[in-house]
């Protein structure tokens, strides 16, 4: 299916590897211009090499990419300093760190709203009005199922996106849906990435078991008996992007192999 979006411009944050990556190949496969964002300078580098490859290293569309901690107004100030009017934003950055509320201070809650609330919504705010006056734009927030269906040892998880969900819930349906902009969160279960491997290796260390036990004990709990792959979520996201989900905003849409075990 061609998803009609070919020399559209995205900005995707967190993307030099894992999901924000995944999303970062889908719109490329389908002719968008990416501005990738991430703080590692060299692994950015080499992700931005791999894109300009499936781009078909033409320049057209166009790969560029911004070493930056995008949670920053430092961050997202040189990243809007490349001057692009972006039809697509793709918001991402790291999650928060798993624990017990007991040991959070006021500091670990601002760091994780600041990260997974606020930093997407100064992006929205950064760029849904110019989407607007030009009758096109996608936002899609990567969240997490955490959202649904909270996981016990990521709180600060749980609470900072719910906030995020809850203020696009708003914004998508009152202030730009009639200008063809809509806004969508995107909730992974388990992907197959960097941060699920840290997150297994937490548990096996705590748990006194070795890695590959408990990564192949994870994979049992999900209906689908596999973790998702980057490439599949970005699908998804490039979906989303798609002239054909203009009718989609506001929606919450879960990957997670039919983990999340509720009818609605
Ligand atoms: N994978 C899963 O199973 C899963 C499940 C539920 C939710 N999630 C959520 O989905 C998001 C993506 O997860 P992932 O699995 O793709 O993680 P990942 O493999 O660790 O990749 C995270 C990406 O974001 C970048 N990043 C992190 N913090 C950043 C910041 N402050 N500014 C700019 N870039 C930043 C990282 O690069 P640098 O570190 O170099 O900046 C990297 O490119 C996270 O919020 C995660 O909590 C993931």
């Amino acid at each position: 299916m061609d998803l009609g979006i070919a020399g559209k411009t995205a900005l995707v944050c967190g993307a030099s590897k894992g999901l924000g990556y995944g999303c970062a190949e889908a719109l490329v496969r389908e002719g968008v211009n990416v501005v990738i964002v991430a703080r590692g300078a060299e692994v950015l580098e080499a992700a931005a090499k791999k894109l300009a490859e499936v781009a078909g290293g033409s320049g057209n569309p166009f790969v560029k990419h911004v070493a930056a901690d995008i949670t920053t107004e430092a961050g997202r100030a040189a990243v809007f300093a490349l001057g692009h009017d972006f039809d697509i934003v793709v918001t991402n950055a790291g999650g928060p760190p798993p624990g017990d509320f007991r040991n959070w201070d006021r500091e670990a809650w601002i760091k994780a709203v600041d990260a997974n609330m606020l930093t997407p919504i100064e992006l929205i705010k950064a760029t849904v009005d110019g989407m607007a006056k030009r009758g096109y734009g996608r936002i899609v927030n990567i969240t997490s199922s955490s959202v649904k269906s909270p996981i016990d040892i990521l709180g600060l998880s749980n609470g900072a996106r719910s906030g995020l969900t809850g203020f696009v819930a708003g914004v998508a349906r009152t202030s730009v849906a009639a200008q063809g902009v809509t806004i969508n969160n995107l909730l992974p279960g388990a992907f197959d990435t960097d941060r699920l491997k840290g997150t297994m290796a937490g548990s096996a260390q705590k748990s006194g078991q070795d890695f590959d036990t408990v990564w192949e004990a994870r994979k049992k709990t999900i209906p689908a008996k596999r973790f998702g792959t980057p490439a599949e979520f970005g699908a998804i996201c490039a979906f989303l992007c798609s002239m054909q989900a203009g009718y989609m905003t506001g929606q919450n849409i879960l990957a997670d192999g039919g983990a999340y075990p509720g009818t609605y």
